[in-house]
């Protein structure tokens, strides 16, 4: 069966929920006897938009967005706020999530405990080239990039904003890591020993197809929290808190 984005899907259960809730509140109205505001719709219409993304199957954090979604909306409006900050939170959305729509990765950040256990894979004795693919605000690299004197690094982000602050910060440390504005897809991997991704159960099928097709043999795939269907990996580290910080690297 085909299965709608889920953008498209979100979208219609808002508009399926709206038509519904004015139904509804007229039954409750009757049912119960109360006079309805624009509130007691406006909460029926997010309980229904939460039931249809349930019924849908969309992931855990999609329900309570569904139901907070228009009061958040009449809430804002009643609070008197100027337009233009609408724009303003919309606009910087867009730059730190851009394409997250299409690409199902959101910017979420790992921290010290999964650099830690990233930085006892790689060789110390020999020059690498490693790139992190989706480098967020650039956080690997320049934690990996001191300990390692014979390594070359890099990150790539699609999102402009996170891309941006992790130039800043590079050039904030005097850091060599060059940090590129491209899609990973478009990237050649052949060109690296060490490939490193903490992205979404969505993008491993077609990432690990990019990394079976390019990566030399002999070379390193890491993928922070998950897994690729097909091949068990051949180290895994499992940090103490939990599948978020359990590194999974693969021989290629
Ligand atoms: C979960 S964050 C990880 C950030 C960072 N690597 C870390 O470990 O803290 C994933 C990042 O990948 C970026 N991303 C998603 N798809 C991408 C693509 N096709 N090419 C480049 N970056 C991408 C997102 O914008 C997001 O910043």
């Amino acid at each position: 069966m085909m299965r709608w984005p889920v953008s498209l899907q979100s979208l219609a259960a808002q508009c399926m929920a709206l038509l519904l809730a004015i139904p509804l509140t007229e039954l409750l109205q009757i049912l119960f006897s109360f006079q309805a505001t624009l509130w007691s719709f406006v909460f029926v219409q997010g309980g229904i938009a939460a039931a249809l993304s349930r019924v849908w199957r969309q992931a855990a954090w999609w329900p309570p967005l569904h139901l907070v979604f228009l009061p958040t909306i009449f809430l804002a409006r009643q609070a008197g706020l100027p337009a233009w900050i609408h724009l303003a939170i919309f606009v910087l959305l867009v730059l730190f999530y851009w394409s997250t729509f299409r690409t199902r990765v959101p910017l979420y950040l790992s921290g010290h405990r999964a650099w830690h256990a990233l930085a006892s894979l790689l060789p110390r004795a020999h020059t690498f080239r490693f790139i992190d693919l989706g480098s967020g605000l650039g956080g690997v690299p320049l934690y990996l990039e001191p300990d390692f004197p014979h390594g070359r690094f890099y990150g790539t982000e699609i999102a402009p904003a996170p891309w941006f602050i992790s130039r800043v910060r590079a050039w904030l440390k005097g850091s060599r890591v060059n940090f590129m504005r491209d899609d990973y897809a478009s990237l050649d991997l052949s060109r690296f020993d060490v490939v490193f991704a903490f992205l979404s159960p969505a993008a491993m099928p077609d990432l690990w197809q990019q990394a079976r097709t390019q990566m030399r043999r002999g070379t390193l795939f890491i993928s922070l929290a998950f897994l690729v269907e097909g091949r068990a990996p051949d180290h895994v580290l499992a940090g103490n808190a939990g599948a978020r910080h359990t590194l999974y690297a693969w021989r290629m």
